[in-house]
């Protein structure tokens, strides 16, 4: 090591450096065997989409209703007010949608205060009449779209604030005007495809 000038032992400590972290890198990725199942998958997708909408309704919209700043409004882009909750989601899964991938999401209803988030299949309708029965567990199975099977998870989405009632209450266009605290109001659908080769 004494021949060596300083430059070559950086260059050694480096290539040595640089060989280790692609060998960590390289074995997880040859190793790794297990699958996620569709149920866990769904699950992350869940988690995410609350936790996005339950910070967005508390640290956006309410405190900056509360402190005067803008206030939600459904007519956000005529009004110069921000997105409800429920369009934030609305508008997150179509821009998803649009990218191709199978993934979807969306708010849907059985009392729905626009047409376009009823069920839109049986098996839509009968996943939430399950979740309006027993909200603790998502309605899940496979459904067969254009040839391809889609793994379809329907989450309860339940009435958590009396703004969820008083709003849905009130809406001129809601055909049910009286949900109660902690009713179940609609569902989340979670719907992406399945390998093609089970
Ligand atoms: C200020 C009014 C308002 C509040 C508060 C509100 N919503 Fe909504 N919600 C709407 C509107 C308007 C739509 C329709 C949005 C669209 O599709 O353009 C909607 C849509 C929905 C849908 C889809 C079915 C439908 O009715 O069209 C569900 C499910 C839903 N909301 C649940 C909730 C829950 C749960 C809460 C509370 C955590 C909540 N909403 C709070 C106004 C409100």
């Amino acid at each position: 090591m004494r021949c060596l000038t300083i430059y070559s032992k950086i260059f050694l400590v480096l290539l040595i450096s640089v060989v280790s972290v692609n060998s960590l890198l390289a074995a997880p990725n040859s190793q790794i065997k297990e699958v996620v199942s569709a149920e866990q998958v769904a699950e992350f997708l869940h988690a995410i989409l609350e936790a996005d909408r339950t910070i967005y309704t508390t640290h956006v919209v309410n405190r900056m209703q509360e402190n005067d700043v803008v206030k939600a409004d459904e007519a956000w882009k005529r009004e110069t007010a921000l997105p409800l909750p429920a369009q934030m989601i609305t508008l997150s899964g179509l821009r998803v949608k649009s990218k191709g991938s199978g993934l979807e999401y969306r708010l849907v209803s059985l009392w729905p205060i626009y047409e376009k988030n009823r069920p839109a299949s049986w098996f839509e309708r009968t996943g939430l009449e399950a979740v309006t029965g027993d909200p603790s567990k998502p309605f899940t199975g496979v459904v067969q779209k254009n040839g391809r099977r889609y793994f379809t998870a329907i989450y309860a989405d339940t009435a958590i604030s009396d703004s969820c009632v008083s709003c849905h209450n009130a809406h001129p266009l809601s055909p049910k005007q009286n949900h109660k605290l902690n009713d179940v109001i609609g569902g989340v659908v979670i719907s992406f495809p399945l390998s093609d080769n089970p």
